[in-house]
């Protein structure tokens, strides 16, 4: 049985189970001239130098952050996911600014209100698939049963309906990162934040998990922040903003999400009929006139969908 079929008939994935995801109200964060710094033995690293950056202002969005290493992006991240205290400047997010929080209410809006789907390694090796993705829904004090009837429906909606025991040592790298998204979303956080999250992964996986990523997330109304050195992923989202030296240096006009209007799972991403709309272009971000450009790899082209990329790999 391929994972398409369980997701195309809904007594196979658990259609209550599936019922029960809830859908977010869309959210707009609003962070204005952040400014973060590290203090060392002595030294003194600046970050992020008087950051604006909003996303979700015009409805669910997924928007990709670029930059070289070191240029502040997973700090930016963790700055707008409330994980770190800027120096200066505000987040806002939902009437609030989580800048300025108290830390428990801090850690308390993490846990109902955004997502976080990191590189690899974030599953807890002891606990199975099911168990890691009950964890939030523990955390929020949701009753076991319907914790594990919520993180089931999850798991067979990012096609793992087969995988609800299996440990993280048992599942195959895109396996993993798709158990991690579930995490992320069984909550039904307005916004998902994820840091490199296909950067430990082949490309042909990463490019299904990643659309796997963007179509679930703005499926429920959520947004996504996405870190991603690789320019197809920028590529697939709605905009990409581009930092150097803790600075945005570019951002591109809007467009939809390759994903957005898409509900088959899983298929190569779709390309826009209108090459004006293809963006980011990384040739053109290869002409900016700043030293600290990042590497564009292997412009464009998504590998075509092989034969059985229905399989979860
Ligand atoms: N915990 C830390 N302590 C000190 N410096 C840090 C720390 N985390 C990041 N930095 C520095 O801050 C800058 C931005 O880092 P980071 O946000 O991780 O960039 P990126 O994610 O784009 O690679 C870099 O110069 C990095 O060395
Ligand atoms: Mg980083």
């Amino acid at each position: 049985m391929t994972q398409n079929s369980v997701i195309q008939n809904p007594a196979l994935a658990g259609p209550e189970m599936v019922n029960e995801m809830p859908r977010v109200t869309p959210s707009a964060l609003n962070a204005q001239r952040l400014e973060l710094s590290y203090e060392g033995s002595g030294t003194t690293t600046r970050a992020l130098r008087g950051v604006d950056f909003s996303v979700g202002v015009g409805g669910p969005e997924a928007v990709a952050v670029m930059g070289p290493s070191g240029s502040g992006k997973s700090s930016l991240l963790h700055v707008l996911a409330g994980i770190l205290r800027p120096n200066a400047g505000t987040v806002h997010w939902r009437g609030e600014d989580i800048a300025t929080m108290k830390d428990a209410q801090r850690t308390r809006l993490r846990r109902t209100d955004f997502g976080f789907v990191f590189q690899s390694g974030q599953l807890l090796p002891e606990l199975s698939a099911s168990e890691n993705v009950m964890i939030p829904l523990l955390l929020a004090k949701t009753g076991r049963p319907a914790a594990q009837r919520r993180a089931n429906g999850m798991l067979a909606a990012l096609g793992l309906g087969g995988m609800f025991d299996k440990r993280p040592g048992q599942l195959s790298g895109g396996q993993a990162q798709r158990v991690a998204i579930a995490r992320a979303l069984v909550t039904g956080p307005g916004l998902v934040f994820a840091d490199e999250p296909t950067g430990a992964l082949d490309r042909t996986t990463g490019a299904s998990v990643l659309q796997l990523l963007i179509q679930q997330t703005l499926s429920r109304g959520a947004s996504l922040v996405v870190v991603t050195h690789d320019p197809e992923v920028a590529r697939v989202c709605s905009r990409t903003v581009y930092l150097e030296d803790g600075i945005v240096v570019d951002s591109t006009a809007s467009q939809p999400a390759a994903h957005a209007q898409q509900q088959q799972y899983p298929q190569a991403p779709v390309q826009s009929a209108n090459p004006a709309q293809q963006v980011p272009n990384p040739a053109q971000y290869a002409q900016h006139p700043s030293a600290h450009r990042p590497a564009v790899q292997n412009p464009m082209s998504y590998p075509a969908p092989a034969a059985g990329s229905g399989e979860v790999r």
